[in-house]
């Protein structure tokens, strides 16, 4: 029990980017890689959970244990999570995108030469928020906050915006984004622990194990 603090427990991870067609050939995405978010599965499956891992479009193969549903848009994602309720835990590390075009083009866009289309752009639904609001709301809710400036201040707010438990804060002004090393913050009601830079797996581990100290309180 001790080697797998986990174990009996289901843990939701989201992860990846979400890709927003434009037309058949276009989309809109971002540069988020994955790697934070299948690190964090793989960790939690070793600790004996089991792991349910939505991801968006990546290159990454699945951790060993992990049972994993591919989904493209922010939609898609927000399906595959609610059907993937109810667990002990979520981490929300998915780098979902804020908007999609209102409509998606049938047939590839074309030049013509005249101006350039206007892509006109509608909200995604935020699947954290609504996560935190739904019955089946997790007991112990996990956010991803990526910012460039007064990173705790503006995870305080997020975690509190969007009802969740914790909001794991990193500061993206650098390379974090597609690289293998993070450096967070682990913003909760009472305090904040703040870990140096270190692998994604590291970063991982540290906090599954915070989360087992949770769910064992
Ligand atoms: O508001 P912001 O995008 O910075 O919030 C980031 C957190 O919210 C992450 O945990 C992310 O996975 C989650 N999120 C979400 N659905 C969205 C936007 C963000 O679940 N549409």
């Amino acid at each position: 029990a001790a080697h797998r603090p986990l174990f009996g427990r289901h843990v939701l991870v989201t992860a990846g980017p979400t890709h927003e067609p434009i037309d058949p050939v276009r989309y809109i995405a971002n540069r988020s890689s994955g790697k934070q978010g299948f690190a964090i599965a793989a960790a939690a499956a070793r600790a004996g959970a089991r792991v349910t891992l939505v991801a968006g479009p990546v290159h990454l193969a699945t951790p060993p244990g992990v049972d994993r549903v591919d989904v493209e848009t922010a939609r898609e994602m927000a399906e595959a999570v609610r059907q993937a309720l109810p667990a002990d835990v979520a981490i929300m590390v998915a780098a979902v995108a804020d908007w999609r075009t209102s409509t998606v083009a049938e047939e590839k866009m074309k030049k013509r030469g005249s101006a350039p289309p206007a892509l006109l752009l509608t909200e995604n639904p935020d699947i954290l928020a609504t996560v935190a609001t739904s019955t089946q709301r997790p007991s112990l809710l996990i956010g991803f906050a990526a910012e460039t400036q007064d990173v705790i201040r503006h995870a305080q707010e997020k975690r509190l915006r969007k009802q969740a438990d914790w909001i794991v804060a990193n500061d993206v002004s650098g390379d974090v984004m597609g690289g293998d090393a993070n450096a967070v913050h682990i913003v909760r009601a009472d305090d904040v622990v703040s870990l140096p830079e270190m692998p994604k797996e590291d970063v991982a581990r540290i906090l599954v194990e915070r989360i087992a100290d949770a769910l064992a309180l």
